[in-house]
């Protein structure tokens, strides 16, 4: 059986692949596009970033490629509202949001008849976006990379949430956090996803926009080297342990000396993430953030997005159609 496509409004994803984005311009112009051309949905990431650097990339992207292009923002920024409305300007594809729930948003996305796709990590948020009327959900359940939504069971994994989620809305589910493989999609779709949001496979990509530092941290990384930390945004978020991580430990804002921009709507101010993230992707592993999810152990090269594909489907279609041996 080959991969179904994804229908998300009316948008319709040859391959049923999105590209999680990735701040800070982890995920920019060149991997979204790439995952684009593959069939499947490439995201920029908007949250860190100013609206004029949101439209360079937009444009590059649709230089570089005719596919399904969007954009994922965290709500929990300052420019949120900005970094949406330049999208739209933009024609943008469709809108992601993370990190918070914003009515305005799904406003301004029904009247721009862009796809507006929240990411939730329980049945009442999914509830209440179909509500205010979600092209489609993203959940994100407990395996993921960055931060992460805590329900009322607190975290959960993907495989526990996602048939709970299926059951509670009728618009298109995507199941994001631990997928890895193509046999994570095939146990996704036929759990009644209609498609799955990969992010640390992406990261670790030739396109990605991470320094080669950064890529090499996690393809060297071991299982028991991820762990939790605590966001400034006030959610837990899954990252590397490295020294910075270790730091945040006993960080308390004296510590912490950087220029504060205000970029967050609420920020506790015990570190700054921006920073934290920018400094990692530019390859200051000593002093930044690296965001990972829970399986970054079992990345072991640093791909192509093409060769990405190329092995998730035929990953998928080897564990939908086993080889039968005999003797
Ligand atoms: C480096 C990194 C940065 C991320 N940044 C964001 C972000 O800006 N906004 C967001 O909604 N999710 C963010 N995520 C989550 C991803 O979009 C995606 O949902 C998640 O990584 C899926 O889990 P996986 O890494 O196990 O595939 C980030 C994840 C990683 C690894």
């Amino acid at each position: 059986m080959s991969l179904p496509s994804l229908h998300i409004g009316g948008l319709t994803a040859k391959v049923p692949i999105i590209q999680g984005g990735m701040a800070v311009r982890i995920s920019m112009a060149k991997l979204a596009a790439a995952v684009a051309n593959e069939g499947g949905i490439g995201l920029i990431a908007a949250s860190g970033i100013k609206p004029p650097e949101l439209i360079e990339n937009i444009q590059a992207a649709r230089k570089m490629s005719d596919g399904i292009i969007g954009i994922n923002v965290m709500v929990a920024v300052r420019e949120f509202a900005n970094l949406v409305q330049a999208a739209i300007k933009e024609g943008i594809d469709l809108i992601v949001a993370g990190a918070g729930f914003s009515r305005d948003a799904f406003k301004w996305c029904a009247e721009a008849k862009a796809p507006f796709v929240p990411i939730i990590s329980e049945e009442r948020g999914a509830k209440m976006a179909e509500r205010l009327g979600a092209s489609a959900v993203i959940l994100e359940g407990k395996e993921a990379g960055g931060h992460l939504g805590t329900g009322k069971r607190g975290l959960e994994s993907t495989w526990d949430v996602l048939p709970r989620i299926i059951g509670a809305v009728s618009v298109p589910v995507i199941a994001a956090g631990g997928i890895l493989v193509g046999k994570d999609i095939a146990k996704a779709l036929d759990m009644g996803a209609s498609g799955v949001q990969i992010g640390s496979r992406f990261a670790v990509s030739d396109e990605s926009n991470a320094a080669i530092e950064w890529k090499q941290a996690c393809v060297d990384a071991k299982p028991e080297d991820v762990v939790l930390v605590e966001s400034p945004v006030g959610m837990p978020a899954r990252a590397l342990s490295n020294e910075f991580a270790k730091r945040i430990e006993d960080m308390n804002s004296e510590k912490v000396k950087t220029r504060c921009v205000r970029c967050l709507k609420e920020c506790k101010k015990n570190y700054c993430i921006i920073d934290a993230l920018e400094k990692a992707r530019q390859g200051d592993l000593k002093n930044g953030l690296i965001f990972c999810g829970e399986r970054i152990g079992e990345i072991k090269e640093i791909l192509p997005v093409k060769e990405i594909f190329k092995r998730l489907i035929k990953e998928y279609e080897l564990a939908e159609n086993p080889v039968i041996t005999y003797g």
